[in-house]
């Protein structure tokens, strides 16, 4: 069956979908708080049917989807076309959209008109940008022209270069501390969560207790109010090095290959298709196909030879 006539149905939700409210009743309750990141309908379908609180369409679709070194060389227009796919399987789950890098830095200008681009042409609900610093009055003017905004700090991919490479931050007592007032910043610029990204445990704990918001992990600990995980770091899709911090669910890139090959193997010793995955047609049809393709088919070859030759 070609894809054109397979139906794809989205999981019917029998809950109710996620609010800021409620996500910041469950941060006060202690209910930890489930996010994952999705590139396209099928694993936001995924997403959905798995229950989790919150999607983020990630940049880092540029290394597991897009096959870029560096999140930092996606554009606005390629986050659009998967994010636009991501909301066409999501019902439930806040769906927030990362801002590219060269989106929101130059002004505050650029970052609104940039962030209300991603919410109205993905549908996502919320942006997500990266770092402290200059991001916090950027997050500032995009939370004022009414957009939800999630903050993201210690190792961020964006300026990985810039931070000396993919490693952990916070790790001495000063940098610790400017994680801190970066994470102040970005609470009083409005933000209604930040992710912690590569940093000690106890550090992203103590600076998760002292913040009156929403705060997610990925390689930080069991003491924020969430975690998030790469939708392709935990199937097993993505191959080669994997960060510390991920733990793998699956391995879906080897159940792939293994069923890709197998159908490989099957066309070539004609095991597939079978009798089962082909059409039927009726004897009589078949017949009167068969008849006249012979009739036409002697026609046409007699009206080739007769033809005079140039
Ligand atoms: O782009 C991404 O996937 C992220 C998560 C790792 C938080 O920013």
């Amino acid at each position: 069956m070609s894809s054109g006539v397979r139906s794809h149905t989205v999981p019917q939700a029998d809950r109710v979908a996620m609010t800021l409210p409620r996500l910041e009743e469950m941060r006060r309750n202690g209910e930890p708080i489930v996010m994952v990141t999705a590139y396209d309908y099928p694993s936001a379908t995924v997403a959905e049917a798995a229950r989790v609180d919150l999607v983020l369409v990630g940049d880092s679709a540029a290394n597991v989807v897009l096959g870029y070194e560096r999140t930092d060389l996606v554009s606005m227009e390629e986050m659009i076309v998967l994010g636009k796919a991501v909301r066409r399987g999501l019902k439930t789950p806040l769906m927030i959209a990362d801002m590219p890098m060269g989106s929101y830095e130059a002004s505050d200008e650029l970052a609104v008109v940039s962030a209300q681009r991603l919410i109205k042409e993905t549908g996502a609900q919320c942006v997500k940008l990266e770092a402290g610093g200059v991001s916090a009055r950027r997050a500032r003017a995009i939370v004022a022209a009414g957009v939800p905004v999630m903050g993201h700090l210690g190792l961020t991919p964006q300026t990985a270069t810039a931070l000396g490479g993919y490693k952990a931050q916070g790790k001495s007592a000063k940098a610790a501390v400017k994680l801190y007032e970066d994470a102040l910043a970005l609470q009083d610029a409005g933000c209604f969560s930040i992710v912690f990204e590569a940093v000690p445990a106890e550090i992203a704990a103590t600076i998760a207790a002292r913040l009156d918001l929403v705060t997610i992990g990925i390689g930080a600990g069991s003491g924020t109010s969430g975690q998030v995980l790469v939708f392709h770091d935990l199937l097993g899709i993505t191959t080669g090095h994997m960060a510390k911090f991920v733990k793998q669910y699956a391995d879906v890139h080897a159940e792939m290959v293994a069923a890709v090959g197998r159908y490989a193997t099957e066309v070539r010793t004609g095991a597939f298709p079978g009798p089962e995955h082909a059409y039927a047609i009726d004897a009589e049809e078949l017949a009167e196909f068969r008849r006249q393709v012979d009739v036409d088919a002697l026609a046409s070859a007699k009206a080739w030879e007769w033809e005079p030759l140039s």
